[in-house]
């Protein structure tokens, strides 16, 4: 436990640096990175492509507030609106997923005049207020603002017609500014929703005048496949978040994507913080997305995942193991049991830093340009540390 540092418990270890898909603790131990920083890594640590555009930057020598009109903050947005699906004119510029969320609340609300915002029960969508209200960050500790409605996560296709009846009913209340959720439950366990879902969802918006925000920011720039995550199932949101992988880790950046009719109908809600892509963060992530796009990382992502998913699969024949589940560099192995301490620690001690997302759910996001060698070398650890050899385990 920290002395001053105000947390609940951190893991002790002390890594110092990263290369590529790895990191080192100060003994110069190699670990296998499956973690990348929470859906964070995208191009590896330690990139030189990235360390000269952020030299580059600091060697200009300044930093000026979003409140100019800034050349290169409008080429950036530019950038991200060819990139991005669907009618999406409009950016604001953040500095984290949490924030990224705040522009979504606040931009659904003014642009309807309405006030509540539906989402997935039981996943996270940031730490701030409104980010906390909408998602579960809170547990029992603080109560939510008002205006959040959750409905239950469709894990079948009876549940899916529930939950979608659920929506339908909050939706003809008339007082719903927005449906907020993520193209994939990253955080609650990488749960994949059916492809009809989302399409479904979008329809029911379209039809009830309640805008489509959907929170990428887990699952951007290719951590599932596609550059985004609403490309899986053919969406076009009105409002879409960007964050984690937006920066592969080098920037504290995010940004908030809206149609201009959004924008038009919102104008006035606050536009950006004072380090809203800031020059020494917006350099890093310019040339992210750039080698992102360039080296079609997205698609090693759905490559390498997919290969990464092929080989964890026969984890299924444990008792112990309820399920493997896995989209793109997202991946999710879900035990019957809380046994996942444990299972992290096996991984650890033999070289992998893996993730857990409850005591039942080992979580890996690993760099989006993972290769198939790595991905077998933490697939042989994971099947260790699970005991695959010893099937009667
Ligand atoms: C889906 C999603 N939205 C928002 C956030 C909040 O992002 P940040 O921690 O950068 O504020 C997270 C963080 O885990 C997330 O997973």
């Amino acid at each position: 436990m920290s002395k001053h540092l105000a947390d609940y418990g951190s893991a002790p270890v002390n890594f110092v640096r990263g290369n590529g898909s790895y990191l080192f603790d100060r003994k110069g131990r190699k670990f296998l990175d499956f973690q990348t920083g929470w859906c964070v890594g995208t191009v590896g640590w330690k990139n030189r492509e990235m360390a000269e555009a952020i030299s580059a930057q600091a060697r200009e020598g300044l930093h000026l507030p979003p409140w100019f009109r800034l050349e290169r903050h409008e080429k950036f947005a530019s950038r991200l609106i060819e990139l991005a699906p669907g009618k999406l004119n409009r950016v604001f510029r953040a500095c984290s997923g949490s924030e990224a969320v705040e522009f979504a609340i606040k931009a659904a609300r003014a642009a309807t005049k309405k006030s509540v915002i539906v989402t997935i029960n039981g996943v996270y969508h940031g730490h701030t207020y409104g980010a906390g209200s909408v998602g579960n960050a809170f547990g029992n500790v603080l109560a939510p603002c008002d205006g959040f409605a959750k409905v239950r996560m469709p894990k079948s296709a009876k549940q899916e017609a529930e939950t979608l009846r659920e929506i339908e009913d909050l939706f003809a209340r008339g007082d719903v500014a927005a449906f907020l959720s993520e193209p994939v439950w990253t955080n609650a366990g990488c749960f994949i929703p059916s492809p009809t879902f989302y399409p479904a969802v979008q329809s029911l918006c379209r039809r009830y005048g309640v805008l489509l925000a959907m929170d990428e920011v887990a699952t951007c720039m290719g951590r599932c496949g596609k550059l985004f995550g609403s490309e899986l199932w053919g969406i076009e949101p009105d409002i879409l978040c960007l964050g984690k992988s937006f920066t592969g880790g080098y920037a504290t950046m995010a940004a908030t994507m809206v149609t201009e009719s959004v924008f038009k109908k919102a104008r006035g809600i606050p536009s950006h913080p004072t380090f809203g892509w800031a020059f020494q963060d917006l350099a890093a992530v310019e040339k992210n997305v750039e080698i992102i796009v360039r080296d079609n990382l997205a698609e090693n992502a759905a490559e390498v995942g997919a290969y990464l998913l092929d080989l964890l699969k026969p984890l299924e024949s444990l008792k112990k193991v309820k399920a493997v589940r896995g989209i793109g560099m997202t991946l999710a192995i879900e035990f019957r049991l809380p046994i996942v301490v444990l299972i992290a620690a096996k991984c650890y001690r033999a070289g992998l830093v893996v993730e857990f997302t409850d005591l039942k759910t080992l979580f890996l996001s690993p760099m989006l340009n993972l290769t198939k060698s790595d991905a077998r070398k933490g697939a042989e650890i994971i099947q260790k540390a699970c005991g695959m050899a010893n099937l009667s385990d």
